[in-house]
């Protein structure tokens, strides 16, 4: 179906696969942002949101509070002030081939109503891949700096963006506005990011899937000593509000930044027409790996500002910018094993260790498989050569068997019928209201299934639930081998339970100061936001973003739990309707607080 255009789709299926996109965006939303660590690529993640809000755009009934086109990139966080952007901080389209480049190159003359002989100079910049912030600078010094957040309002990140040394706290020269937003991107050097990664690795601390990622987790830091001891770097390459203008071309304005102090990415140039650009993509492209820093395209921008102005932006985008993205680098390497991944909601995930191959610049030693369909599809067995391709900033992805003719070949792979948790509970298949079966296997079990609940806990402590300090994952799943912590209330317990505390004090690799602050970070949470709240229950489909709107509408904890246990109880109930109708979330989210809320059960029974 996902094949057929929209204006083909009926609305059944338009409905149906909408909810099957809704769900999918939201389950990428939360590992990207609240573990930042995605599973797919930017470009599929793009893809799948296009194809929601073209549906929504045709079958606007289908719009919910939790809809993608309410849900605008990432939720601003509470921890950090926000900042509404003088200008809106957009994205940039993107082109894949010289085709695309072209069309690109079209529409401006098109647009501009140029002759077929005008000259059209362009100026591309390397496309960092870090992210970006905008600085405003107030008679040439730093007043604030922000993320980008959803584009209009970031987050206030000034104290941790004055630590970079790339990052003047007053403009050099002269010719600047009074008031000038210099915006470019924050990125990592893969050098510092591996030795931040291998120093992580020994000391058992949280390690990052990629620089990019790391430089998002280190900027979006609460103390900015921390951002200050971490490797980060600035380019600047464009600019939000300004008081005056300052240059008449995107060259000249490059050169103004670098004047005024800015790192300005030494492999940009102006080039004459749209012949040359080609020519800078396949040198840049050649030179990748040796660039120090990751990027993942060229942009390509119009030089002339006056053209710039005229062509403005369609949606979140301008007509006077591209980003020429670069291919996917791929390998070859050995299939070791399949490890299997439990996560929250049961769901079983193949993981492929791989014999440890470097693409792009990386060592890989696992890559995704999904499902048991992609495993069949691929059929690929242990010991298989295989080719994996990483896209810049995801887990790498395993394309196909490159020697399925060899003699001896092992045997298909058999994927798990029964949880691989000491229960061993038959593996289900959910199939949705349409009647389609879902591709992902999952454990029945739910809270009975060990690996369902550690991983509900590490949600319940995460950064964008309770976030409680001083029980980060490590020590949570030690407490939980432990049985100290089965369930979220023991966490409150442990701060009170003496003879546990004193055992800790005790103990290598605690002692009295740990102890003190954990003690005092779970004290901290025993009041929290009604969303935090909602979210960190780990309820299937209900993301940062619904429990946002939830909280919204409930005010408090006893009014939504009584709608949920009313819910629960079915169509009829006035409860029902209200979670549906008043507080505009989808009918998926009804349903997943009604199922989560069966009114006798104890939801955390005791550990098997
Ligand atoms: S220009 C209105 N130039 O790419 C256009 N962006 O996909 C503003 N990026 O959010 C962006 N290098 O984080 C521009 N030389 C460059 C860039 C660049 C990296 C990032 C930036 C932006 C994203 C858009």
């Amino acid at each position: 179906m996902a094949d057929t255009a929209v204006d083909q789709l009926t609305e059944d299926q338009a409905r149906e696969e909408f909810t099957r996109l809704t769900a999918a965006l939201a389950h990428h939303d939360a590992l990207y942002h609240s573990h930042d660590a995605p599973e797919i690529s930017d470009a599929d993640y793009d893809a799948l949101k296009r194809r929601a809000l073209e549906i929504e755009s045709r079958f606007p009934e289908l719009t919910m509070a939790d809809s993608p086109s309410q849900v605008v990139g990432a939720a601003v966080s509470s921890q950090f002030a926000e900042v509404r952007h003088g200008v809106p901080m957009l994205s940039l389209d993107n082109a894949f081939d010289p085709g695309e480049v072209a069309d690109f190159e079209a529409r401006i003359r098109r647009f501009l109503k140029l002759p077929a002989d005008a000259h059209v100079a362009f100026v591309a910049e390397p496309k960092i891949d870090g992210l970006s912030a905008s600085l405003r600078y107030e008679n040439g010094v730093l007043v604030r700096g922000a993320t980008r957040g959803d584009g209009r309002t970031g987050e206030d990140v000034t104290a941790n963006l004055r630590t970079l040394d790339d990052i003047p706290e007053r403009l050099s020269g002269a010719g600047w506005p009074e008031v000038i937003e210099v915006r470019g991107e924050v990125y990592a050097p893969n050098d510092a990011f591996d030795a931040f990664n291998a120093a992580a690795e020994a000391a058992g601390t949280r390690t990052y899937a990629n620089p990019r990622n790391f430089a998002a987790g280190s900027l979006r830091q609460k103390d900015p000593t921390i951002t200050a001891k971490r490797p980060l770097r600035f380019f600047a390459y464009a600019w939000g509000e300004v008081s005056a203008s300052f240059a008449e071309t995107q060259w000249d304005a490059l050169q103004a930044l670098r004047a005024w102090g800015f790192p300005v990415n030494d492999r940009s140039r102006r080039v004459e027409d749209a012949a040359g650009l080609m020519a800078l993509y396949d040198g840049l492209q050649a030179d990748r790996a040796t660039l120090g820093y990751d990027i993942d395209g060229v942009v390509y921008k119009v030089d002339r500002l006056d053209w710039q102005a005229r062509l403005g932006f369609v949606a979140r985008t301008p007509r006077w910018a591209i980003a020429h993205k670069f291919p996917a680098q791929q390998a070859q390497t050995v299939l070791e094993g399949i490890d299997i991944q439990v996560g929250r909601t049961g769901s079983h995930t193949p993981v492929a260790r791989l014999h440890p191959v470097t693409v792009g610049g990386v060592v890989v030693r696992n890559a995704t498989l999904h499902n048991a369909d992609e495993i069949a599809r691929l059929d690929v067995r242990i010991g298989d050569t295989v080719t994996l391709q990483r896209a810049g900033d995801v887990i790498p992805q395993i394309l196909g068997v490159v020697d399925a003719d060899r003699p001896g070949r092992g045997e298909p792979y058999e994927f798990p019928h029964v949880c691989i948790c000491p229960l061993k509970t038959a593996l289900v298949k959910e199939t949705n209201a349409s009647g389609v079966e879902s591709v992902v296997r999952r454990c029945t079990g739910e809270l009975a299934c060990p690996f369902q609940r550690i991983e509900h806990l590490k949600h319940f402590c995460s950064r964008r639930a309770f976030d409680i300090e001083g029980l980060g994952e490590k020590q949570l799943v030690a407490f939980h081998e432990r049985g100290w912590i089965n369930q979220p209330a023991d966490i409150f317990r442990l701060a009170r339970d003496e003879a546990k505390l004193e055992t800790l004090r005790a103990e290598d690799g605690y002692g009295e100061t740990s102890v003190r602050n954990l003690v005092a970070g779970i004290d901290a949470r025993r009041t929290i936001a009604l969303d935090r709240f909602i979210y960190g229950l780990g309820v299937r489909d209900i993301g940062e973003q619904t429990s946002i709107v939830l909280a919204r509408a409930f005010e408090a904890w006893p009014a939504f739990e009584a709608a949920c246990l009313a819910a629960a109880e079915g169509i009829p109930s006035e409860a029902w309707v209200r979670l549906n109708e008043a507080h505009a979330v989808s009918p998926r989210v009804v349903a997943a607080l009604a199922e989560a809320s069966p009114p006798a059960e104890d939801p955390w029974p005791e550990a098997p």
